[in-house]
C-alpha cells in the first residue's frame, strides 16, 4: 500500500514538474563576448509548435509563430531552434544577466513554460600579488599580501607551498579574502604564496615568493634550513 501511494506521489510530482519548467534548473554561466545556448528539455514534436516566445526583463526577444518577430536589440545575436524551442544568444554583455522566460504553445495540449537564470561574468585577467614590506625579519616584521585581479571575482583562495592557508594567531584574512595579514612573519612564513582568483567561467593563479630573514645574523641560510 505504502509503495502504491509513493508511486502515485512520484507520478503526480513528475507530472507537475513537467508542466512547471521546460528549462533545466540553472543558473547558466556565460563569459562576456561568448555564446550561451538555453536548451529546453523538449523533444521535437510530431507537429511543430504553434508559437515559441522568449522574454527577458519585459522585452520580448522573439516570438515565433508562422513568422518571427525579433526585438531589434537581438537582431544579429540570436538563433532559435524551432523544433525544440532552444535559443542561442551570442556576443554576451554583462546586461544579459538575469532571468529568461519561455512560453511554448504546442499544436494541441497545454501551454508550457520555462524560466532560467543566466549569470554573465567578465573573465579574470591580470592576477598579481602585492606585498607591503621590502625586508622582513622573523618575529619582528609584519606584512600584508594583497591579491589583485580584473574581472568578475567570485572567490579567492590562498595557498602556501601548495597547501591552503588556514587563519590562525599570526595569519588572518580580509573579509573578501583579497588580503592575507602575516603579523608577525615567522621563519615558517618563508616560501611561495599563491592566490587563486576564480569565477564560474575562468580562473587565474598568481605566485609570490616571500623572503623572511632570520633575526640572528649568524643563522644558517634559508635554503639549508627549510628545504
Ligand atoms: C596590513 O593591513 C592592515 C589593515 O588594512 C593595516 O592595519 C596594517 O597596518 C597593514 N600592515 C602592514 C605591515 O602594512
Ligand atoms: C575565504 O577563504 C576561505 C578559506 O579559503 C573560504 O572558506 C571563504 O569562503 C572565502 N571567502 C570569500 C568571500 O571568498
Amino acid at each position: 500500500m505504502e509503495k502504491i501511494i509513493w508511486t502515485l506521489g512520484m507520478l503526480l510530482l513528475s507530472d507537475l514538474c513537467a508542466g512547471q519548467n521546460i528549462l533545466p534548473p540553472g543558473p547558466l554561466s556565460g563569459a562576456v563576448a561568448d555564446t550561451v545556448v538555453f536548451s529546453t528539455t523538449l523533444r521535437p514534436p510530431a507537429s511543430p509548435f504553434l508559437s515559441i516566445s522568449w522574454n527577458f526583463k519585459g522585452v520580448n526577444i522573439i516570438t515565433s509563430t508562422s513568422t518571427n518577430i525579433i526585438d531589434p536589440g537581438y537582431a544579429n545575436r540570436i538563433t532559435l531552434d524551432r523544433a525544440t524551442g532552444s535559443l542561442e544568444l551570442r556576443n554576451l554583455v554583462l546586461q544579459d544577466g538575469g532571468e529568461y522566460t519561455l512560453t511554448i504553445t504546442p499544436d494541441g495540449g497545454l501551454q508550457m513554460q520555462g524560466r532560467i537564470v543566466l549569470n554573465v561574468y567578465t573573465p579574470i585577467t591580470g592576477a598579481t600579488i602585492r606585498s607591503t614590506a621590502a625586508v622582513l625579519i622573523e618575529e619582528k616584521s609584519s606584512t600584508n599580501l594583497t591579491c589583485e585581479a580584473s574581472g568578475s571575482v567570485s572567490s579567492r583562495e590562498w595557498m602556501k607551498d601548495g597547501h591552503l592557508i588556514q587563519a590562525g594567531d599570526m595569519i588572518s584574512f580580509s573579509a573578501d579574502n583579497s588580503t592575507v595579514f602575516l603579523h608577525p612573519v615567522l621563519s615558517s612564513s618563508h616560501g611561495t604564496y599563491q592566490c587563486r582568483v576564480s569565477n564560474p567561467v575562468s580562473a587565474q593563479t598568481a605566485d609570490f615568493q616571500l623572503t623572511v630573514n632570520c633575526k640572528n645574523p649568524l643563522c644558517a641560510p634559508r635554503k639549508q634550513l627549510y628545504l
